[in-house]
């Protein structure tokens, strides 16, 4: 079977854990400090801005509190968003408010945010698809004339750029995912980015029970180092060094990871782009990059699911990211029409796109589909 999505892990990985358990301290330590600060500089930020959680989904939900954003505000997030958005505002008590998306990019533009906003909107919580930056000009002007936060998950956008910045500091928080699925992968663990560093202060002391001064070694220098105080009743959600370990170790690889996705994309395009039943994934603008997280092809000829169940009958997995939140019957009745979410939904499908892939793989998956195509 042909993966969609699939980790790259070698014997770096294995052997920088085997150090982290000889060391006698597994728990949150140097490693986690050292990948911050690698971090912070890839993304061209300070190490005063970025801090570490164990996943990109308590980056949502804490990013609720960090924000103030209280029962009853509105939020506004693309209908294509991860479920974890959507749970982070309503568990919050918050009102989610859904707008449509771009059709082809699946990305949220400033025009579908606007027609959203009332006098109770708080945030903007934008999903840059896939790793493709939205249009940040447009988005962040309209969030600075309404006088909006916005939060950029940035989950899948671990090399991504918008005019030579980097995705996910553009907002008041951005966070980045290195879940089992992921294109950096630790298991699980999280960057989050703060517009200034008294946000991360204030994330740092919410991700740790909210205690002021932390207890052990930091503060083995005061005369009773076990007392201590809290700000908040924060959370306890923070990577460790064996996650870290992980994370370093991958690090170093993404220049080769991203070379090879590009690689992938590229192939798909050539290999693709005559049939005239597929529309490919639109070119990303000359200014910004990508993380090539998903190669989403859209099927014109309303065959969408019929392809993917031939292609999984002959060895390869595709998939749709992400079923859109208006039609997740928990959430109850949705206001708002979403006719771009809803053709994105029934027609686009992700082909396998990783750094395992073959040359032989990608072939197979071209094949395939020109074949199907063969048979409508
Ligand atoms: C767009 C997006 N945001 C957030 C998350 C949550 O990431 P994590 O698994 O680290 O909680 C995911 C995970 O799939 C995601 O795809």
């Amino acid at each position: 079977m042909i993966n969609v999505m699939q980790p790259s892990l070698g014997k770096e990985e294995l052997a920088a854990i085997e150090k982290v358990f000889t060391s006698n301290w597994i728990g949150k330590g140097a490693l986690v400090k050292e990948f911050e600060e690698k971090y912070a500089s890839h993304l061209g930020s300070t190490p005063d801005r970025v801090l570490s959680t164990n996943c990109c989904s308590e980056g949502l939900f804490s990013s609720m509190h960090l924000l103030d954003i209280k029962p009853g505000d509105e939020v506004i997030l693309p209908t294509v968003s991860f479920i974890g958005a959507g749970n982070a505002v309503c568990a919050n008590g918050s009102k989610m408010v859904l707008c449509d998306v771009d059709r082809r990019t699946l990305n949220a533009r400033a025009e579908d945010i606007e027609k959203c906003i009332t006098k109770k909107t708080k945030a903007i919580l934008l999903l840059h698809y896939g790793g493709i930056p939205c249009d940040m000009d447009s988005i962040m002007a309209l969030a600075d004339s309404y006088g909006l936060r916005v939060i950029e998950d940035c989950a899948a956008g671990v090399c991504s750029h918008y005019k030579g910045k980097a995705l996910g500091t553009f907002g008041d928080i951005g966070m980045w995912s290195f879940d089992a699925m992921k294109i950096l992968v630790c298991g699980d663990g999280a960057i989050l980015h703060f517009k200034t560093p008294e946000l991360r202060e204030k994330a740092d002391k919410w991700l740790y029970f909210g205690l002021e001064a932390k207890s052990g070694y930091e503060n083995s220098v005061a005369q009773k180092w076990w007392e201590f105080d809290i700000s908040s009743f924060g959370h306890r959600a923070i990577m460790n060094n064996v996650t870290a370990a992980m994370a370093l170790e991958q690090f170093k690889k993404l220049p080769s990871f991203m070379e090879k996705r590009a690689a992938v994309h590229k192939a798909y395009d050539e290999g693709l782009s005559d049939l005239d039943w597929i529309d490919l994934p639109l070119p990303i603008p000359a200014d910004c990059t990508t993380s090539y997280y998903f190669y989403h092809i859209q099927i014109k000829n309303g065959k969408r699911d019929e392809l993917a169940r031939y292609l999984r009958e002959r060895g390869v997995y595709t998939t749709y990211r992400y079923f859109p939140l208006h039609r997740v019957p928990g959430y109850g009745v949705i206001e708002g029409s979403f006719p771009n979410a809803d053709y994105a939904a029934d027609n686009t499908l992700c082909l396998p796109l990783h750094q395992s892939l073959t040359k032989e793989d990608v072939e197979k998956v071209i094949s395939t589909i020109r074949e199907f195509g063969k048979t409508c």
